[in-house]
């Protein structure tokens, strides 16, 4: 058992807490090992109602992404309120909508033509991209993965794969998504091990066939489902709440044979991986496959609610395709609000100019640190990540991978709790993922200073940690 106590909480921050309490849907990531009340923030600094100041390591969930406030995102919010607040991109125009559909279209890979459909959050691009898939293939089913996190909608419920608290008392769900295994190669679900498992396998697509996707095409294409009745396949490039799970170079080559060879809808969820984040606009890039559309939300504005839908035109004008949605097949009131693209223009603006560039420098040092640190360290299992998407998981023993019991406090918490109270009394806010990987998902606009701050403090952490046990 591990010594903790949770954060001490002072008087002003109770009773706000205790308000809070009161009227407020407690949601899943409120945790007592985090009492935040936050007054204001800027860069990578969060300042309480205290006027305690906070490292920030998590960018709220990668929402954060020119960090807190950034004065250029601010002044283009500030702008545009003035002018309009309000135009629906269903009824009528704006130039701020067109401009940043094209430049989402300009910055989405692929030759053929596209277009953008705006939806307001992150589960809302996961039903239209379901509807769209549907709709243009005329087949009922879909492919998600374990471990994967769409969102809270039906939709995005039903194809999430990471905890079975999101989607239980809420049956029947959307029927016809059926789930296949993700290639978490630190604990295989087969067993097996990267890169020998390619071992006899046989050349697919142009790579080498993978177990866990020959799963799907073996066991599931098999016994369970017709390739040809699949409208889509969704995967995030890089699983987020599944543990900041980088998948091997063939995983997603393996997925855009498949989709061509059947003609099923690739589709790449990269809320939380996308815009900058990885070091490149998009983590598809990193794997060199061009997906049918893609999804992004959280950081496309730097904090104020918007996402979008980037798509081949074919599945979204019938003018393009007899089987696209027909007018009005979609659409939303709120969706590419002028306030929000205005923001999300200069988002996009700051992070071409430096933050991406930035993500890349920074993340490298990070990761390296890391893998410094895991030499070590013993409870450090694998550090893994893309620019600024980093994941550490945490063990109790990394020569024997044995993972931590799911209580290691007298008073019943997990290790990534643990975790996040030590941070945060050491003035960093961290969050974990999956089941006990702790995330570096920080504004892109982090210097190396504060990442070298950061990473002090965890290794502060793991040292105590180790004592312990
Ligand atoms: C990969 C991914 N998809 C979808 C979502 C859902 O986004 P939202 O909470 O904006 O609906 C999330 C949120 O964490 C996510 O990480």
């Amino acid at each position: 058992m591990i010594k903790y106590q949770s954060p001490e909480i002072p008087e002003e921050v109770r009773k706000i807490i205790e308000r809070d309490r009161k009227v407020m849907y407690g949601a899943h990531t409120k945790t007592p090992e985090i009492p935040l009340v936050v007054k204001r923030a800027k860069g990578c600094w969060i300042e309480d109602i205290t006027g305690k100041k906070y490292l920030d390591l998590c960018a709220n969930f990668c929402v954060a992404s020119t960090g807190h406030c950034h004065p250029a995102v601010v002044r283009a919010i500030q702008e545009q309120a003035e002018e309009v607040l309000h135009v629906g991109a269903c009824d009528f125009y704006h130039e701020a909508q067109i401009k940043l559909a094209e430049k989402l279209v300009e910055i989405t890979p692929g030759n053929e033509p596209k277009k953008v459909f705006y939806p307001n959050t992150g589960a809302e691009c996961l039903e239209a991209t379901m509807k769209m898939a549907k709709y243009y293939t005329k087949r009922p089913k879909v492919i998600s993965f374990f471990g994967a996190f769409h969102g809270r909608t039906y939709a995005g419920m039903t194809l999430s794969g990471s905890k079975k608290v999101q989607r239980a008392g809420f049956g029947p769900l959307i029927p016809e998504v059926y789930h296949t295994l993700y290639p978490y190669c630190y604990r295989c679900p087969l067993d097996k091990k990267y890169p020998e498992c390619k071992e006899g396998e046989p050349e697919r697509y142009g790579v080498k066939m993978l177990p866990c996707v020959r799963f799907l095409t073996d066991e599931i294409f098999e016994r369970l489902v017709d390739p040809y009745e699949v409208a889509a396949i969704f995967v995030e490039p890089i699983q987020g709440e599944g543990g900041y799970i980088v998948p091997p170079p063939e995983f997603l080559k393996l997925l855009r044979g498949i989709c061509d060879e059947f003609g099923i809808i690739l589709i790449a969820d990269e809320i939380q991986c996308g815009l900058g984040r990885t070091g490149k606009w998009w983590a598809v890039e990193h794997f060199g496959i061009v997906p049918d559309a893609i999804c992004i939300a959280k950081g496309i504005a730097s904090g104020i609610p918007m996402a979008a839908v980037i798509a081949k035109a074919k599945f979204m004008d019938p003018s393009v395709d007899k089987n696209a949605w027909a007018y009005a097949s979609h659409g939303n009131t709120f969706g590419g609000n002028p306030v929000a693209c205005a923001a999300a223009l200069v988002t996009i603006e700051l992070i071409e100019k430096e933050f991406m560039k930035n993500a890349k420098e920074v993340g490298d040092f990070i990761i390296s640190e890391l893998k410094k640190m895991q030499e070590n360290h013993r409870i450090i299992g694998d550090v893994r990540g893309l620019g600024l998407m980093i994941g550490f998981e945490l063990v109790k023993d990394k020569e024997t991978k044995e993972p931590f019991p799911p209580q290691v406090t007298k008073d019943g918490k997990n290790i990534k709790e643990v975790f996040m109270g030590m941070a945060f009394k050491r003035g960093l806010i961290m969050e974990g993922c999956g089941k006990s990987a702790m995330r570096i998902s920080p504004p892109l606009s982090i210097t190396k200073e504060e990442a070298q701050k950061a990473l002090e403090i965890i290794e502060d952490i793991i040292t105590e940690i180790e004592k312990e046990i």
